[in-house]
């Protein structure tokens, strides 16, 4: 069982990554496969918008993007935190999903998924549901998801909670690893999604998406 970690926080020693890395502590103690990702160490370019990958299924931009949205597909697991920048996600966090080839290839199908956001005070909720749609509209399971409103120089002071709320999550992901939960309300608003809205549109398009289509039948999702 392989779980990927993204900290989309640029201070690597910052709240995010703190959770973060409780988080991966959590996972390994329980003999769980973990890589940890700061989105700030990697090599990552802006999406140019040419779209060449629903044609092509790769990023002409070999960055380490490019090689990540691959690790992701391989992954059993993905935990995905970042901070409030202005009441959404970090630009970091942003230009990750932008590059991930997240929704239009499903990369997230069936695997379970954590969402960590933290903030000062008003805006996490909209930077959380950046996250938590991400994974749905992907077509990953929302196991759980930590929100956390603390002030800027760090958790101290706040320990019980932080513990309750990681140690929580980490157990439904690894409970989920092994036995792939269904939840059925998730399953429900994310066929809405992908088969009323996402299949036909990219069903229709035809050759334009032909490595999105190839990419479903090579995940056995077509
Ligand atoms: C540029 C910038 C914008 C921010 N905007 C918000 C915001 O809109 N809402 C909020 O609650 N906190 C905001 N914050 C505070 C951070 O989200 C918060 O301190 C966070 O926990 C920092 O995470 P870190 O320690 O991992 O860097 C902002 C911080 C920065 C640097």
């Amino acid at each position: 069982m392989k779980v990927l970690i993204f900290n989309g926080g640029p201070r690597r020693k910052g709240a995010t990554a703190e959770v973060l890395h409780r988080i991966e502590t959590a996972l390994k103690d329980s003999g769980v496969e973990v890589e940890f990702f700061d989105l700030g160490n990697i090599e990552m370019s802006h999406c140019t918008g040419c779209c060449s990958c629903y044609r092509t299924g790769v990023c002409y931009l070999q960055d380490d993007a490019e090689i990540l949205s691959q690790k992701i597909g391989e992954a059993d697991g993905i935990v995905m935190g970042s901070p409030t920048y202005a009441s959404n996600v970090s630009g970091l966090m942003k230009d990750f999903i932008d590059r991930g080839h997240f929704v239009i290839e499903q990369l997230l199908t069936g695997k379970p998924c954590i969402t960590v956001v933290t903030g000062e005070n008003y805006g996490n909720r909209s930077a959380r549901k950046v996250l938590d749609n991400l994974v749905l509209y992907s077509g990953g399971k929302l196991c759980d998801r930590i929100l956390l409103k603390i002030p800027f120089n760090g958790i101290s002071g706040m320990e019980k909670e932080v513990s309750g709320k990681i140690r929580k999550a980490s157990v439904r992901m690894i409970r989920e690893l092994r036995g792939k939960k269904k939840h059925p309300v998730q399953c429900i608003f994310h066929s809405i999604i992908y088969y009323l809205g996402i299949r036909p549109f990219v069903m229709k398009k035809g050759e334009v998406y032909s490595g999105v289509i190839r990419k479903w039948k090579e995940r056995g999702i077509l």
